[in-house]
């Protein structure tokens, strides 16, 4: 594996890769939902870039971002034990070179919902994944259900901006109790992971509301708040039943919805969703994490 610190050494690692490329792009803190990521990438295409990036302008304070969670060794070892080919690591200034001024808007997706609670967080998103996907030039590019918003973002800034990338969309990787894997569960104590499970637990009430055909966006939110409020460890931001793809309100006569839940366990922002309908999620998990770790190469036609 590569590891490239500066644009010019990823541009000479990235001129010698096979094509396609698969694109990984994280802020590091790797657990198995990144591996998810990681192997659906090496399975699909026949060179893979992860990026490890701790992008500042997607923190409402510099404090927020230097005490995100996570290991530079530990991060590595987890990008060569899935066979990366290329980990970027850049410093800020190789991301954003000293006098760039280039920002990428958001929209209307970046105000709403995990917009309004982090105002700037999507325009900071779409910044920095524009500009790694630029420098990584990767035909398929690999993100998590969990951050549903951030998947739809994406793929906005990846057709507005034109930029020939397939958004490839991972199904949330979840922990036996249904926690779902998130960097920052690392925050909580073995009481506030207790407490964060009813997050999956409301967010079942509505699904099988959902199931048993119930369309009322205020009764699918009515069902998941009185699991979630059933919990005292728990202060719920947001608890809400959308339309899975521009995030509006809910139809009654929809057959798909986005699920979205955002909750505070211990001072840590935990954000979770089930999304129901056709083709929203690419990928399923499952098969992935249950083979072995892959040796490099392609191991399926791209
Ligand atoms: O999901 C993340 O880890 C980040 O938001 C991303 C996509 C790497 C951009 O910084």
């Amino acid at each position: 594996m590569i590891v490239a610190r500066t644009r010019a050494e990823l541009a000479a690692a990235r001129a010698r890769l096979a094509d396609p490329v698969g694109a990984v792009l994280t802020m590091g803190g790797l657990h198995d939902g990144h591996t998810a990521l990681l192997r659906a990438a090496r399975r699909e295409c026949a060179s893979v870039v992860a990026t490890r990036f701790v992008n500042p302008t997607q923190f409402e304070n510099e404090q927020d971002a230097a005490s995100y969670p996570g290991d530079e060794v530990a991060d590595l070892d987890r990008f060569a034990a899935e066979a990366v080919d290329v980990a970027f690591v850049p410093p800020a200034h190789e991301v954003y070179a000293p006098g760039v001024a280039a920002e990428v808007g958001a929209g209307r997706l970046g105000t709403v919902l995990e917009g309004a609670s982090r105002p700037g967080h999507f325009d900071g998103v779409a910044t920095v994944v524009a500009l790694l996907l630029d420098l990584t030039r990767p035909a398929r590019s690999y993100f998590g259900q969990k951050d549903w918003q951030q998947t739809r973002v994406v793929r906005q800034v990846v057709e507005d901006l034109a930029l020939g990338v397939t958004v490839r969309v991972v199904r949330t990787v979840r922990d036996d109790t249904g926690l779902a894997l998130g960097t920052r569960n690392e925050r909580l104590s073995d009481e506030g992971r207790r407490a964060a499970r009813v997050i999956h637990r409301g967010l079942r009430a509505a699904a099988d509301a959902w199931q048993h055909g119930e369309r009322q966006a205020d009764r699918l939110e009515r069902a998941m708040r009185r699991e979630l409020e059933s919990e005292p460890g728990v202060s719920v931001d947001y608890a809400v039943a959308r339309e899975p793809l521009a995030l509006d309100a809910l139809d009654p006569e929809a057959s798909a919805v986005a699920l979205l839940v955002a909750a505070w366990v211990e001072g840590v922002r935990l954000i979770d969703n089930l999304v129901i309908g056709d083709g929203l999620i690419d990928i399923d998990p499952a098969p992935l994490l249950a083979a072995p770790a892959p040796s490099g190469g392609p191991s399926a036609s791209a």
